[in-house]
């Protein structure tokens, strides 16, 4: 028995015991500049309002449907693929929680990279996986090739890399990607590409499934399109893959207003081409601003930046809070402790949050 109080329960596996876990400070978000979760800033396109909103109150009372939605994921990718190809999952956390149920053991290992996308650790930890996390090297967060390939020599069970990684921005070459799967057939190569379509580089051009069935694509609706509170991502890959890997979800786990708003958002790829460009130039014109006054930045691929505040980040942190902008401090992660992480919107925006840094740490700006 467990004990919780001086109450007695029964204790759960031992494993989920022992877990911390994943926690992010997600209330009281509404009506502030976001630049904490490196979301879509503005919300999705209007044809997705529309869409919600046409929907009929008795389809609230009827299970989803999903007749269509790896079709339409599927025109939408660089290269033709089949539907059974695609996995669609309650977010790409359930997807990446799904590869972690159906293929990581007790006593296997995931190998992945430090620091990078909080999620992957727990999941881990809950199969009672060992974890191999190889930090970014150098000033540049540079992605540790070498040290991944000896790595890979040790047959893990599972890599993931988030590319461009959350949050240094770390960029990997598609094809050391493949080289990197195609060297380790016993291990299944897991990409996050949540942020390639703001800076980044997809694997899904050059991918041949059948040649390299042990790699897998994460991708999701949530960050581009704005799609962040109907939850829906999609893993891509062989298809006996995304199979099992589909196996270990819950058969109705995507609700029917993200398949009706998936649809929509999936039918206007114009509108999240123009606010990926919108969030290109504020990125450009944030970099620009930060350089020419001689703040220690990073920026690198993906829809966010890295900035060491010249005060202490916790309070730096909460001065913006005050002001009405949330930014996501790194305290305690490795290499980047010190850090505040600064997602990017749009230029007036940026343009706000830097009025504000400014004021606050008393720079000099034109
Ligand atoms: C690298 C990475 N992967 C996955 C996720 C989760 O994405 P979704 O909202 O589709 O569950 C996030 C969200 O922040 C992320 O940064």
């Amino acid at each position: 028995m467990g004990s919780s109080g001086g109450q007695a329960f029964p204790p759960a596996r031992p494993e989920v015991e022992g877990l911390q876990a994943y926690s992010a400070p997600l209330e009281g978000r509404r009506g502030l500049l976001r630049l904490d979760f490196n979301e879509n800033t503005v919300g999705p396109s209007p044809r997705v309002v529309e869409a919600l909103r046409a929907i009929p109150a008795d389809h609230i009372a009827i299970y989803p449907e999903y007749d269509g939605l790896r079709e339409a994921v599927v025109a939408q990718l660089p290269r033709p693929l089949q539907p059974e190809q695609v996995g669609v999952f309650n977010g790409v956390d359930a997807a990446i929680h799904a590869v972690f149920h159906a293929y990581g053991d007790r006593g296997e290992t995931l190998l992945t990279t430090s620091p990078t996308f909080g999620y992957y650790t727990p999941c881990a930890q809950m199969q009672g996986m060992a974890i191999e996390a190889i930090p970014y090297e150098g000033e540049a967060f540079a992605f540790p090739l070498e040290a991944i390939r000896a790595a890979l020599a040790r047959r893990p069970r599972l890599l993931l890399i988030c590319n461009p990684n959350n949050p240094t921005g770390t960029r990997l070459a598609p094809p050391l990607v493949l080289e990197l799967a195609a060297s380790a057939p016993d291990t299944l190569v897991v990409v996050d590409e949540l942020y390639e379509a703001f800076t980044g580089d997809s694997v899904l051009p050059l991918a041949d499934f059948e040649a390299t069935p042990n790699l897998v694509v994460l991708r999701s609706l949530a960050k581009t399109a704005g799609l962040a509170g109907l939850r829906i991502g999609f893993a891509i890959g062989h298809g006996a893959v995304v199979d099992r890997i589909s196996r270990v979800t819950g058969p109705y786990d995507i609700n029917s207003f993200a398949v009706t708003a998936a649809f929509a958002a999936l039918a206007d790829q114009a509108y999240v081409d123009a606010y990926v460009a919108e969030v290109l130039r504020a990125r450009d014109w944030i970099a620009a601003q930060l350089q020419a006054a001689g703040v220690r930045h990073h920026v690198a691929g993906g829809n966010y930046l890295l900035i060491w505040p010249r005060g202490e980040a916790a309070q730096v942190d909460a001065a913006l809070r005050a002001e009405g902008i949330l930014v996501r401090a790194m305290a305690g992660k490795p290499l980047i402790d010190g850090s505040l992480r600064v997602s990017i919107g749009t230029q007036e925006q940026m343009q706000r949050f830097w009025r504000a840094y400014a004021r606050i740490e008393a720079l000099p700006v034109s």
